[in-house]
């Protein structure tokens, strides 16, 4: 495989330099809280450990997952992205989180590896070529036993206006991506942002 094909060819950067996240709805999804309510994502998500957001955007689903028993790391590869970030929450230490600016394809990975990561919007946001290596990617940098939560979208098949990004996808593109590494544990239609009704499920994947 290429070098090219490890990258995207989206300008993140020049995403954040311009203001433009039209993906972003200013708080976590309604179905990712209404799935932390449950008793199954009370069994199945570990309440301590590291856990990780990659393309985590404007930030607020890594102070969601922080606690004091959970480490959170929000992982951007805009530096402009990071620099807000950081003025956004400047008690982010204090409350157990950070952001680090690097690229999810190659940035260094802490040795006990996370036990929690979520992906929202980050799968759909890369060109369809790369999804083999974020699959890989997931397998090496989640410990063993550790949970991936995926809130699916847009699993409709359709094109958004104004996309791709994002680029379409499919329940079982994520079954075809994650079944070696990962066993479907939870997965549910997620009542989320009401212009993505139907658009979305939420999964818990247990790495194996
Ligand atoms: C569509 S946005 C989603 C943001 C956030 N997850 C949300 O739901 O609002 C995708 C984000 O992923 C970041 N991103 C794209 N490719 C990345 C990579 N390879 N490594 C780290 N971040 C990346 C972009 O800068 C962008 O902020």
């Amino acid at each position: 495989m290429s070098e090219d094909q490890l990258r995207t060819n989206i300008d993140w950067e020049k995403k954040w330099q311009q203001g433009r996240s039209r993906w972003d709805y200013g708080q976590p999804s309604p179905a990712l809280v209404t799935l932390l309510q449950t008793e199954e994502a009370r069994v199945l998500i570990p309440a301590s450990g590291l856990g990780l957001v990659p393309g985590c955007g404007h930030g607020y689903d890594v102070e969601f997952f922080a606690s004091e028993k959970r480490h959170m790391r929000g992982l951007e590869i805009s530096q402009t992205c990071v620099d807000l970030l950081n003025q956004k929450y400047p008690n982010a230490k204090e409350e157990n989180f950070d952001f680090i600016c690097a690229d999810f394809f190659d940035f260094e990975v802490p040795e006990q590896k996370y036990n929690l990561v979520y992906d929202y919007t980050f799968l759909c946001a890369m060109e369809p070529y790369l999804r083999p290596q974020w699959a890989k990617r997931m397998n090496e940098i989640i410990a063993k036993d550790g949970v991936l939560i995926t809130l699916m979208y847009p699993v409709n098949g359709q094109e958004e206006e104004g996309g791709p990004p994002p680029f379409p996808l499919s329940e079982e593109i994520y079954h075809d991506l994650l079944a070696d590494n990962f066993e479907l544990m939870y997965i549910n239609d997620a009542i989320g942002h009401a212009e993505r009704f139907g658009m979305e499920k939420i999964a818990i994947w247990k790495k194996k």
